[in-house]
């Protein structure tokens, strides 16, 4: 973790408050390797967290006030009540995912006391790598921690984020996001299946690197069409008389297709076709088998592109520029949510420079910027970084 990031957490702190937290816990972004838009069809993904992250520097109150400061967003301020209810901001995105979050906690019947909060984090705004996500859980993480509500484990906490996002943020995303901010392991990306919520360790490669792209494309129209994406998957679901399209492989969803509506058939094709891509690249790449990686991701993308409908132009010419630079020795595909963000590139480590230089000379978004390459360290999941334990 970047030192510096401590620093000023505990900085703008003190700044904000006076004084010095009690506790200062960090959840870690994440990069999807492959398994898009899966997770809330309760297939597969196979995501790991990355070394960018989000920490709260916190202090126990003796009242039911919760104050808010975020380093990031110029030392904007929030502040609420935990009784008699949480309200909503409308002109602060950012303070909803801490209000979610206490919100949810506190719908759960935990008995909530007031606390001093500083957010400060290093993981790109908008790209796509889970900002919000970490957050939820980095605040999760510290208000047990203040509280010591040590029923609460990572999945349970991951639960918690997801339901602020569902239903306080109003994004339906899936548990994707939250699962792996929770419990990512380092060197290490997690295969889950998103209806047991079973999490299993898959080792990378030594010599493999994780590169992401940021393509500086904005995302725009991001919830409506993801909510949108969702909605379609469970028409199609319906259609097929399954609890969801995880249900279905390619046989029995091209055998039952009549009547359905072309759009929701290709939307459920992705689905369909991108679960088995992802039990299959799990294998590959527990086997370090990088061109069967690079055909599946490659698939992958393909399929997002034309099927799913999630990619936006430059996207794509950046995923054609790095896989044209890897060759067949990995592959490249656009991770996450879509319309925008980044790309994912696995390739052997030696490779991590030539395929910098083609992005360097091939690649400019829409408004002329060149993208922004992180070559990036599986890590560890949400944790109590430091704890002094001073109440009030
Ligand atoms: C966003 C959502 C996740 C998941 C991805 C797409 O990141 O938050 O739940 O659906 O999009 O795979």
């Amino acid at each position: 973790m970047n030192p510096a990031l401590l620093q000023r957490a505990v900085a703008t702190f003190a700044a904000a408050f006076g004084g010095a937290p009690a506790v200062v816990t960090r959840a870690p972004g994440r990069v999807n390797l492959i398994g898009e838009h899966t997770d809330y069809n309760e297939g597969y993904v196979l995501p790991c967290a990355i070394d960018y992250h989000t920490l709260v520097a916190a202090r126990p109150r003796a009242d039911a006030l919760v104050r808010v400061v975020a380093a990031d967003f110029d030392d904007a301020r929030d502040e609420f009540r935990l009784d008699p209810a949480i309200g909503h901001r409308g002109d602060a995105a950012w303070a909803n995912y801490v209000r979610g979050v206490y919100a949810m906690l506190q719908e759960r019947g935990l008995p909530l006391r007031g606390a001093e909060l500083a957010i400060a984090g290093d993981i790109p705004q908008g790209a796509g790598l889970s900002s919000s996500a970490s957050l939820e859980l980095a605040v999760g993480q510290a208000v047990k921690a203040l509280q010591g509500f040590d029923e609460l484990g990572a999945t349970d906490l991951a639960l918690i984020a997801q339901r602020a996002e569902n239903r306080f943020v109003g994004c339906n995303c899936g548990i994707m996001d939250q699962l792996i901010s929770a419990r990512g392991e380092a060197g290490h990306a997690l295969l889950i299946d998103c209806r047991s919520l079973q999490a299993t360790p898959v080792h990378l490669p030594d010599d493999m690197a994780v590169m992401i792209v940021h393509s500086r494309v904005r995302r725009g129209l991001v919830d409506s069409e993801y909510n949108l994406r969702r909605r379609q998957c469970e028409a199609a679901a319906r259609h097929y008389g399954v609890p969801a399209l995880r249900d279905l492989d390619l046989a029995a969803l091209q055998a039952r297709a009549a009547g359905l509506d072309p759009v929701v058939l290709r939307r459920a094709r992705h689905i369909v076709t991108e679960n088995q891509r992802t039990l299959d690249a799990a294998q590959a790449l527990a086997r370090n088998d990088l061109p069967r990686l690079g055909r599946l991701m490659a698939q992958s993308h393909a399929s997002m592109r034309d099927d799913f409908a999630i990619t936006v132009p430059a996207i794509d010419r950046l995923v054609e520029i790095l896989q044209a630079a890897i060759g067949a020795d990995g592959g490249a595909r656009m991770t996450g949510g879509g319309f925008g963000g980044c790309v994912v590139a696995l390739l052997p480590a030696a490779a991590v420079a030539a395929a910098r230089e083609a992005v360097e000379r091939h690649y400019r978004s829409p408004e002329g910027e060149p993208g922004v390459v992180h070559v990036c360290q599986a890590a560890d999941g949400v944790q109590t970084l430091a704890a002094w334990g001073a109440g009030p």
